[in-house]
């Protein structure tokens, strides 16, 4: 799935498609080495102020392994960054600009006059862009077929909707068609509801003193709100542990920041940028799985034999890997 995913995210932040199998390999590969740092265990980071505890991480082998990620991927970076800046010399004709062709124009007009705009900041934002967008939006189209091989009469009822307003005769759906699609937009948000592909959203840290329900907490104090719990109170929501999509049928209830009952993109102001991307592209990949095949499970699976396990991470994703069927529909 992370393959669609960081496909489309590279269409449509850096206007590169990589046919090239190796290189988009390799690109998967730095992700997940990416991730696999952010979450790793630094014995530093943990105890900053313990003698030799920067010694103990270079020992270990990480430091080499994380100078060698961001080696990797900053050469990447430059790559791309050095490619547009010929392109754009090539030709004067700026519509339809990428992410990386606003980015690359706020560098050089120098927009942000708070600080200077660095190829740096570039590159940090592009990694923002390709992990956050290719990570989350994969987890939760494999999350949404699970709940559906696991709910026979769901995904009979969500193929018969988009069947019914796609007709018999397209070979896909694109994206004029989606707002057609009340019951497949309900199942998307019960999945972010039950399974947020960022549990714990991004970490804050308190500003100054303040009191919680009784409890004092300090300044500079680092705090995660647990979207995956908010998600399943069952102050908020009746049977919050089922799957029930209807439950979004006719509701106004939104994941877009301003109900604090489902905030799967989180809320404030560091509340997703990405949401309009991330929604289209989950229900776009959804829509069209459900609409151009039949699914099924592997010979000798029972529905009951899929799990919900999760894995550590950042990102949730599902521990073991979903493999199932698919018979073009026809
Ligand atoms: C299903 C899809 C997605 C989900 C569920 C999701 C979820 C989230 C969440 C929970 C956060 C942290 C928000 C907070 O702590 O309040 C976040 C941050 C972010 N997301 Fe997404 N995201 C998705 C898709 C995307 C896409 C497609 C992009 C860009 C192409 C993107 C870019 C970002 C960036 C750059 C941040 C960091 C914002 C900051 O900290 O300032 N996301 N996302």
């Amino acid at each position: 799935m992370k393959n669609v995913t960081s496909t489309i995210v590279m269409r449509v932040g850096f206007g590169k498609r990589y046919e090239d199998g190796h290189k988009r390999r390799e690109i998967l590969r730095l992700i997940d080495e990416l991730q696999s740092m952010i979450t790793n265990f630094f014995v530093e980071d943990l105890w900053p102020g313990l003698p030799f505890a920067g010694l103990i991480d270079k020992l270990t082998g990480k430091i080499d392994r994380l100078e060698k990620c961001f080696q990797d991927l900053d050469s990447f970076y430059q790559e791309l960054i050095d490619e547009r800046l010929n392109a754009q010399n090539a030709k004067s004709c700026k519509e339809d600009q990428d992410i990386l062709d606003i980015l690359i124009q706020l560098k050089k007009e120098q927009l942000l006059n708070s600080t200077e705009f660095t190829n740096n900041h570039i590159k940090a934002m592009l990694t923002d862009v390709l992990v956050a967008g290719t990570d989350a939006s994969a987890a939760t189209v494999v999350w949404a077929m699970t709940a559906l091989i696991k709910n026979p009469k769901v995904m009979k009822k969500v193929q018969e909707e988009v069947r019914n307003v796609v007709g018999k005769k397209k070979c896909g759906i694109n994206e004029d068609e989606l707002p057609k699609l009340i019951y497949l937009k309900a199942i998307v948000k019960e999945i972010m509801r039950l399974y947020p592909p960022a549990p714990l959203l991004v970490p804050r840290v308190t500003k100054k003193d303040a009191i919680l329900q009784g409890y004092k907490i300090k300044e500079k104090t680092l705090v995660y709100v647990n979207a995956l719990a908010i998600g399943r109170d069952p102050e908020s929501w009746e049977n919050p542990e089922e799957f029930l999509p209807e439950r979004f049928l006719g509701s106004d209830i939104d994941f877009r920041g301003n109900d604090f009952e489902l905030i799967p993109f989180g809320a404030g102001r560091r509340i997703c940028p990405g949401i309009p991307l991330g929604v289209v592209m989950v229900e776009l990949l959804l829509a069209n799985l459900v609409y151009l095949f039949d699914w099924e499970l592997p010979v000798g699976m029972k529905k009951e034999d899929i799990d919900y396990e999760a894995k550590p991470g950042v990102t949730m994703h599902k521990k073991n890997e979903l493999c199932l069927l698919a018979h073009v529909y026809s």
